[in-house]
Formats: structure tokens, sequence, C-alpha cells
């Protein structure tokens, strides 16, 4: 493996973004009705597109390699995106039918709702030819999703065989070639809902040491507001807990993809899994204190002062 530092990228992210119009509505309508709209707000996300926020954000050198389109106006505005926050795009694939996915939120004041509409043309993150192979060598940590299979399980060999660590958000079981990649995947860091449906167990807990291999150095469940369940090569028979830093809380759009992308910038600084997972957590807290998904995503000093209160109050 190369020398820390010795790479183009910090934090190469391949699965998938999306652009998310939000459309703040009184109270959600039946069927037929015609509703007064009091504000429209667009902004993008996804899990990969949230999460390499989060990594450029801390620091990180960033960079997308997924695909996108090149003039339609989703693709568009994830690509200006990205150029504001300094995440490269040279090697994102280019392909002219490709888009983010596109979801209309409708959001209701009284009572508190979220209604979802979503769609997706099928050609949106990991191309299954597309970066180089070399470009995938060039990052110390490839982050990876359950959308687009097929190119994520070659971004993953590629990876692999270069010693770059492999890092995955998998929300859902997405079908064909699934079971085949995720023992593939260095550091799983899956949220509590899909890791207990997995492996058919009632606790987090239980879930990090059946998601245990020697294969992985890391298995990571997160639970929201009640932290997260980790375990290493030392501790998977015995997992550790961290709970959530304690903060008022606004708005946990994106925490799960914030996790993800702090925990990748620190694994590519060097930290152990321990503060890999301290990190993480601490950013994914300040984030909830804030509105909106990528808008709300912290600054490394901000992150550094609540870890530095942590430490403070562990003593
Ligand atoms: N209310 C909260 N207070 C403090 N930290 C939180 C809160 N909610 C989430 N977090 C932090 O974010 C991490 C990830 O959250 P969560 O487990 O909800 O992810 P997720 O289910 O993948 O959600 P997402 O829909 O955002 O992807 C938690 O482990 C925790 O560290
Ligand atoms: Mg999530």
């Amino acid at each position: 493996m190369n020398e820390r530092g010795s790479k183009r990228y910090d934090v190469l992210g391949i699965g998938v973004v999306a652009v998310d119009d939000l459309v703040y509505v009184d109270s959600y309508p039946t069927a037929e009705q015609k509703v007064r709209v009091l504000r429209r707000r667009r902004q993008c996300g996804g899990q990969t597109g949230t999460a390499l926020v989060a990594a450029a954000r801390l620091g990180s050198r960033a960079g997308y390699i997924g695909s996108l389109g090149d003039r339609d106006p989703l693709s568009r505005t994830v690509r200006r995106r990205f150029e504001r926050e300094g995440i490269d795009l040279s090697h994102c694939v280019a392909r002219p039918e490709a888009r983010p996915y596109h979801s209309t939120i409708v959001v209701g004041r009284r009572p508190p709702t979220r209604t979802v509409f979503s769609s997706n043309d099928g050609h949106a993150g990991a191309d299954p030819q597309l970066p180089a192979a070399d470009v995938i060598r060039s990052t110390d940590v490839l982050l990876i999703d359950h959308h687009a299979i097929a190119g994520t399980r070659r971004a993953v060999d590629i990876a692999r065989a270069a010693g770059v660590e492999v890092v995955a958000d998998f929300e859902r079981d997405p079908g064909e070639g699934f079971e085949d990649l995720l023992p593939l995947v260095g550091h799983l860091v899956l949220p509590e809902r899909f890791a207990r449906e997995w492996t058919s167990t009632d606790s987090a807990e239980k879930a990090v040491s059946r998601l245990w291999s020697h294969e992985r150095r890391a298995v990571v469940v997160t639970c929201g507001a009640d932290g997260c369940w980790y375990g290493d090569v030392e501790t998977y028979e015995t997992p550790r807990h961290l709970p959530a830093a304690k903060v008022d809380v606004v708005d946990t759009t994106g925490c799960g993809d914030v996790f993800h992308g702090a925990y990748c910038a620190g694994l590519a600084e060097g930290k152990t899994v321990d503060g890999c997972v301290r990190l993480a957590s601490a950013t994914a807290a300040l984030k909830a204190t804030r509105d909106g998904g990528q808008a709300g995503i912290p600054r490394r000093e901000a992150v550094e002062q609540l870890l530095a209160a942590w430490n403070e109050a562990a003593r």
C-alpha cells in the first residue's frame, strides 16, 4: 500500500447523487384539492453526494467518479454544487443519458409530514466500465453504496487489488450481485434497520458480530439518536457502543450520509476505527443541529471543538 497522503485523492465516491425539490405546504392534502405552496427549495442529496460534501468540508481531497449527464439541468445542478464544495469531477463519467436521482418532497407543517415522490431512469451511480482503473487506484478510500452493483463491483475489485480501503453504505439489498459484494467490503457501515434485517437479529450489537469476517477491518451499525455499535478485529465479539452527542436537534436529514463521509475522511487521515467512528459521530451530530441535508454539514473547526469537549468530559 502507498504511504498515506501520497495518493491524488483521499476519498472517491462512486454511488448515487440526487436532487431534491422540497415543496412546503400547511398540511398534506387528500386527492383532488388545490393547495397553496408556502415555499420551494431545491437541494442536492443522495447517499454518496452528501457523504462527499461532508468529507470535503472536513478537509479531504474528494472526487466523484459515478456517472452524470453533461447538459441536463439536474446533472448541472449537482456539478455546480460539487464544484462549489471543491469536489473534483475530472473523472466523473459523463453520459448523455445519465441523471441524478430526482425527488419531489412535500413537507407538511400541521401535522408534520414528509411525502416523497422519487424517480430514476436507471442511469445513475457507478458506470460498468469507467473510470479507468488507475483513477480508482489513486485514492486512499473508495466509498460505495447499494446502487448500480455491476459497476460498483468492478471498482471494488480494482480497489482491493491496489490496497485501497473500501467503505460501504448499504441501506437495502438491491438484488443481483449484492451477496457476492458484501464480503468484499473492508468497512461495512450500515444503518440499524438494514443490519438487523439482513442478519435476522434483534439488536445492532448482535448484528455487528454477525456481519464480522476476518476479511474486514470494521463493522459499524448506526442507530440514529442512539449512537452506534462497532467492532474491529479485537472487538467484534464484544462490540463497543458510542452514544450520540446530545445536541439540540433541528433536522436529521442526511445524518447517515454525513457519518459515512466523515468516517472516510478519518480513514484517509490514518485514524483508527475508533477515531473514525468518533469523528463521524461528532460530524453527524452537528449536522443534526442545522437545517438542510448538505447545507447543514459542519466544517472542521466546529467538529474539532465538539471532539475536544467530549475528550474533556471523558477525563
Ligand atoms: N438525533 C441525533 N442526535 C445526535 N446524533 C445523531 C442523531 N441522529 C443521527 N445521529 C448520528 O448520525 C448517525 C447516523 O444516523 P442514522 O443511524 O439515522 O443513519 P441512517 O439511518 O443511515 O439515516 P439517513 O437517512 O440519514 O441515511 C448516528 O449513528 C449518530 O451518530
Ligand atoms: Mg443512511
